[in-house]
């Protein structure tokens, strides 16, 4: 299979993602390349990877020191505490800003090792090789790094971009089923934000993702889906305005997240899942989009048998409180909550364009869940 090479390439930074099948091996050519002086690596995997990948990639960096962090997941472990620990045990080992550190997990270990990497000594060399199909169509993308606090989802981090991305297709024959719906999720999401064509083509090939997976039918929905992500990266690194539109559902999903205490009942990718749609019907309500929009969007969401009914996890005095959750999103800049919503298949609206208040939503909460 042959490789593909995107490049992120903005005001602040240039890199490559590099796409393809059994490439884990360009690991050291990179380091060489792009961390000339590098001694050590802090190598953070996750545990669900499985080991021949671990042992391939020690394989490929046996010039450096490695020392390996191995973590089991999950939205708890996103925690400041946990990023100090990492952080207190890379300086004791002497880790300076020519050093490496290379993240081998999903989004969670990749939002904790980036935002790792980028407060140790104000910054030292991090690469990403993401093991989800989420991770590869998504996080791994835009150097947003960060934990989670009390208050909510990831609302500690930083931007810091890394040295590169490796994304080996083949790591994802062992993700499980529901992780794979979980990215794609974003997969539709940056179909439904730019491009219509995509869209037809996930309605026509999702089944060769999700069903009988195909690692050609995936790694073109990873490459579609990375050059829509690429696309609003490099028009606003820092998200001041149309990078906003990539978060298409997720004020919705990040108030789930919250009010399901981060628990494994309902993961990121499944939150995004109804988030979507919420933002959908709330679209239609707000007379955005058609109901032919709306169907379109139900249809491809009951062909790929995407759940998004939040009645069935959450009571509805709950219903308040996720719209809470939803006042104190990062994108909000007063009081109100900062919507983008769906114009069309292919099209949304533009940032800071759709506001609603609390009171508001909390009015037409029962008609978009
Ligand atoms: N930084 C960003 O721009 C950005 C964007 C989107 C999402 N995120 C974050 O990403 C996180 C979600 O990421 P995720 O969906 O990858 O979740 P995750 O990291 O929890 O991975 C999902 C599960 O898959 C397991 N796993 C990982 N790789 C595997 C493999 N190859 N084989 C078998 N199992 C494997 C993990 O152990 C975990 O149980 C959330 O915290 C979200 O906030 C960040």
């Amino acid at each position: 299979m042959k490789r593909t090479k995107l490049k992120v390439k903005n005001l602040s930074s240039s890199y490559s993602v590099i796409i393809g099948r059994n490439i884990l091996s360009q690991i050291s050519n990179q380091i060489k390349i792009l961390c000339p002086g590098a001694e050590k690596v802090a190598l953070i995997v996750d545990k669900n990877v499985p080991n021949k990948f671990k042992i391939k990639l020690k394989k490929y960096l046996k010039k450096y020191t490695v020392y390996t962090f191995e973590y089991s997941v999950n939205e708890k472990f996103k925690s400041f505490i946990n990023v100090n620990k990492l952080v207190e045990n890379c300086l004791a080992n002497n880790f300076n800003r020519n050093d490496v550190l290379i993240s081998l997990g999903g989004g969670i270990l990749g939002d904790y090792s980036a935002f790792a990497a980028s407060i140790i000594k104000r910054g030292i060399n991090f690469i990403n090789i993401p093991t989800t199909l989420l991770a590869q169509v998504d996080s791994s993308i835009g150097g947003k790094t960060g934990v989670n606090s009390m208050l909510g989802k990831n609302l500690i981090g930083t931007f810091y971009q890394p040295k590169v991305v490796i994304s080996d297709v083949e790591i994802l024959k062992s993700l499980p089923k529901r992780e794979l719906v979980c990215g794609y999720a974003e997969v539709l999401k940056h179909s439904l934000i730019l491009n219509t064509n995509f869209f037809n083509w996930l309605k026509n090939n999702s089944k060769h993702l999700l069903v009988n997976t195909d690692l050609n039918f995936l790694k073109k929905a990873i490459i579609e889906s990375c050059k829509i992500k690429i696309h609003f990266v490099n028009k606003d690194v820092y998200e001041k305005n149309i990078r906003m539109i990539l978060n298409f559902g997720h004020t919705f999903a990040h108030a789930i997240e919250a009010q399901n205490n981060y628990s494994k009942r309902i993961n990121h990718g499944e939150a995004v899942i109804m988030g979507m749609m919420m933002a959908a019907k709330l679209s239609y309500i707000k007379k955005l989009c058609s109901l032919k929009t709306l169907n379109q969007l139900k249809q491809i969401y009951s062909i790929n048998n995407l759940k998004y009914d939040i009645k069935k996890y959450f009571k509805k005095n709950e219903y308040n409180k996720i719209a809470n959750y939803m006042c104190a999103d990062k994108k909000n800049n007063d009081r109100k909550i900062n919507f983008i919503l769906l114009k069309k298949i292919g099209l949304t609206t533009q940032p800071n364009m759709c506001k609603i208040s609390s009171t508001e939503l909390k009015k037409v909460f029962n008609k978009i869940i």
